[in-house]
């Protein structure tokens, strides 16, 4: 897809969370040798350092990787932002990020924006925009801010789809890249009923199905493995299409809108604030 600011971005990529830091490298390998072009990580999963590993000796150009990472809540602030994209971009050996989110709409995320726009101007970044930002929160960043942010990176698969910030996100232009696109297996997805007899017509699972929902409503996906069969299964998810029955069929197992983690949760802010903030 393009983003609204030109850049072209892989529609499927692969996510590196719970990665533990020893097996990155080799997962991203994998990956990359699957097919994937787009790699997501984050300062918070301490692995840019096993995907900056892959990226060196990958022997693919650094330039067909798209390589998306995240502002953690302790680094929040224009300064404190400012120097550690620096610390990314050395722990991922490159010159630049081509998408730089900021992880959790908590603290001076402001200041930790105006840090992205300095730091695309100067070319370190190539595109710029957030996670976990629900529809209040993202209407007023944008709204401030004179970067419009290109992607929003939420909570979204089968059972959370997304469809009330989907709407907003399209006023924007601002594209929505799906964590958990899998929803990490929960609900029995990999066995679920709807998504299993949809995807026996077409020789493909569940977990394919799944993903390919997305896909046709414009979602880009990060799904996680570190088994290489399913690296190569949730990447070969191109050559089907849902019909409208399908995909209305797949719309009714829409059970929490806006995701299952709540961020306006005062317990939850208040928990990762004194955690991490
Ligand atoms: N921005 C944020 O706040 C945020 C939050 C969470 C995640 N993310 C990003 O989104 C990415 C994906 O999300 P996620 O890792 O939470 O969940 P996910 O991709 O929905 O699911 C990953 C889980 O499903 C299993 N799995 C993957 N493909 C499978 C298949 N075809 N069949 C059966 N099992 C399969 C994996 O196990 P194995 O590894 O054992 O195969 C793993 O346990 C993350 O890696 C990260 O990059 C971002």
């Amino acid at each position: 897809m393009t983003l609204n600011n030109g850049v072209r971005m892989p529609m499927v990529g692969y996510g590196v969370f719970q990665v533990k830091p020893e097996e990155c490298a080799r997962c991203v390998r994998d990956a990359i040798e699957t097919g994937y072009r787009l790699i997501d990580t984050a300062q918070a999963y301490f692995n840019e350092e096993g995907v900056g590993a892959a990226l060196a000796d990958c022997g693919v150009p650094r330039e067909d990787i798209f390589v998306t990472s995240k502002i953690w809540i302790s680094n929040a602030g224009e300064k404190a932002a400012a120097a550690s994209i620096d610390e990314s971009l050395r722990k991922l050996r490159t010159d630049y990020i081509d998408l730089m989110l900021i992880h959790q709409p908590y603290g001076d995320y402001y200041g930790s924006y105006r840090a992205m726009e300095t730091a695309l101007q100067a070319g370190k970044l190539r595109a710029i925009g957030v996670s976990n930002f629900g529809v209040g929160r993202f209407t007023d960043l944008a709204l401030h801010m004179d970067v419009k942010p290109a992607v929003n990176q939420v909570e979204a698969h089968v059972f959370s789809q997304q469809t009330a910030l989907e709407k907003v996100l399209r006023e924007y232009d601002t594209a929505m890249m799906a964590w958990s696109p899998l929803g990490q297996g929960r609900n029995g997805l990999f066995t679920h009923p709807v998504l299993a007899v949809i995807g026996k017509t077409k020789g493909k699972t569940p977990a394919q199905v799944a993903l390919r929902f997305l896909l046709q409503r414009g979602i880009v996906v990060i799904p996680k493995s570190t088994h290489v069969e399913r690296m190569q299964q949730n990447f070969a998810v191109d050559d089907f299409e849902l019909s409208p029955a399908e995909m209305e069929e797949i719309a009714g197992l829409n059970e929490h809108d806006s995701g299952n983690v709540d961020f306006e949760n005062p317990a939850f802010i208040r928990y990762l604030i004194e955690t991490y903030g």
